[in-house]
């Protein structure tokens, strides 16, 4: 058959040649495609004679089986080629030291959080977390907030669309569910801290709709205040880093204990910088009191057995006063710049014999 050692050539040539896969896509196509020049060729063989056919036919099959194999063989270089570049270009020296520059800090509330888990650890109390999405008998009732407490209103907190026997969930408004979910699971005596998220309908200087309370508890057979009042005196006296302290219990309410008390302590405001432990000004840090016997009831624990103390404090609060961090809203911008002024090493663990502060 005439010109088909110059057709093959011609189109090996233009194969090998091409210099990416579409070049070689049309390249196969000009050659085996459905119009490409050897179906072309193909088609003139019904115009031959039996024997020009029995010599065509075979050698037109065979130089297309060719032409395909070189197609693949030039597929698979081009593959090659790519992934060689993209090696070359993208390689990465994973000897390298680390940036100098140290990028990430822990956030003043971690930084608090694990500070005041230390000092509680180190007393005996153990960790215990709740969840955030509570259901109204966890967050009030189990808790002796009867259902007209304006803790309750609508306005002031966050509840989810009611089911159909009239129940809802809420976000918890405070970390006091925990003391409930811990009583009923693991019954007394028990002695834990509660750290983590609350959410409140609130937003100002001093109030965001998310903020942190640490939860205290320590039932026992004859639990007091006066332990309440040592276990506190011993965190503050950690927490602020100062030897002398002057707490101040200021009589107060809340459903789930009784009596109650509101802390204070003893501080000084000196050209706005705070001082803990002198002066004449007090500072409320935190609720607390002996736990309500109908709070004991509701866990299935006998209140003439059993009795202890609880605790509530805002984890925002003492980091604002701690590390004079002045509003609360900086807290919850995630800016750079207040987080890299205000955040804590990493590598910085707090413990009691390293360092509680940051
Ligand atoms: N749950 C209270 C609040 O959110 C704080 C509190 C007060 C917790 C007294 C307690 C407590 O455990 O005994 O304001």
């Amino acid at each position: 058959m005439d010109g088909l050692e110059t057709l093959r050539a011609a189109h090996l040539t233009a194969i090998r040649d091409a210099s990416d896969e579409g070049a070689l896509e049309a390249a196969r196509l000009a050659a085996i495609g459905k119009k490409g020049e050897v179906a072309l060729k193909m088609r003139e063989l019904g115009k031959m004679t039996p024997e020009e056919r029995a010599t065509a036919g075979p050698a037109l099959n065979a130089l297309k089986t060719e032409i395909g194999a070189a197609v693949a063989a030039r597929k698979e270089a081009l593959g090659d080629a790519a992934l060689a570049e993209r090696l070359e270009s993208e390689w990465l020296d994973v000897t390298l030291s680390p940036r100098p520059r140290q990028q990430g800090t822990l956030h003043p509330i971690s930084q608090v959080t694990e500070e005041v888990t230390a000092i509680f650890a180190d007393m005996g109390f153990d960790v215990r977390e709740g969840a955030q999405i509570e259901d109204d008998w966890h967050n009030f009732d189990a808790l002796n907030i009867v259902p007209e407490h304006p803790s309750r209103a609508e306005m002031d907190t966050f509840y989810m669309a009611p089911r159909e026997d009239g129940t809802r969930n809420v976000l918890r408004t405070h970390t006091s569910p925990v003391q409930i979910r811990t009583l009923q699971k693991e019954g007394a005596p028990v002695r834990f801290i509660a750290p983590g998220r609350v959410y409140r309908s609130d937003y100002d200087q001093t109030h965001t709709p998310m903020f942190h309370q640490v939860e205290g508890m320590a039932i026992d057979r004859t639990i007091t205040m006066a332990h309440l009042k040592w276990t506190l005196e011993e965190f503050v006296k950690a927490f602020f880093e100062v030897d002398n302290v002057e707490l101040r219990f200021r009589a107060s309410h809340f459903p789930f204990t009784e009596p109650s008390a509101e802390v204070d302590i003893r501080c000084s405001w000196q050209g706005g910088v705070l001082k803990i432990g002198e002066g004449d000004d007090w500072l409320e840090i935190l609720g607390s009191g002996m736990v309500h016997p109908k709070v004991l009831s509701n866990c299935d624990i006998d209140p003439a057995e059993w009795q202890g103390f609880a605790f509530g404090m805002g984890i925002d609060r003492i980091a604002m006063l701690k590390y004079g961090i002045p509003d609360l809203r900086g807290f919850f911008e995630c800016d750079l710049r207040w987080l890299r002024h205000y955040g804590f090493s990493p590598l910085q663990v707090p413990t009691l014999h390293g360092g509680i502060g940051g």
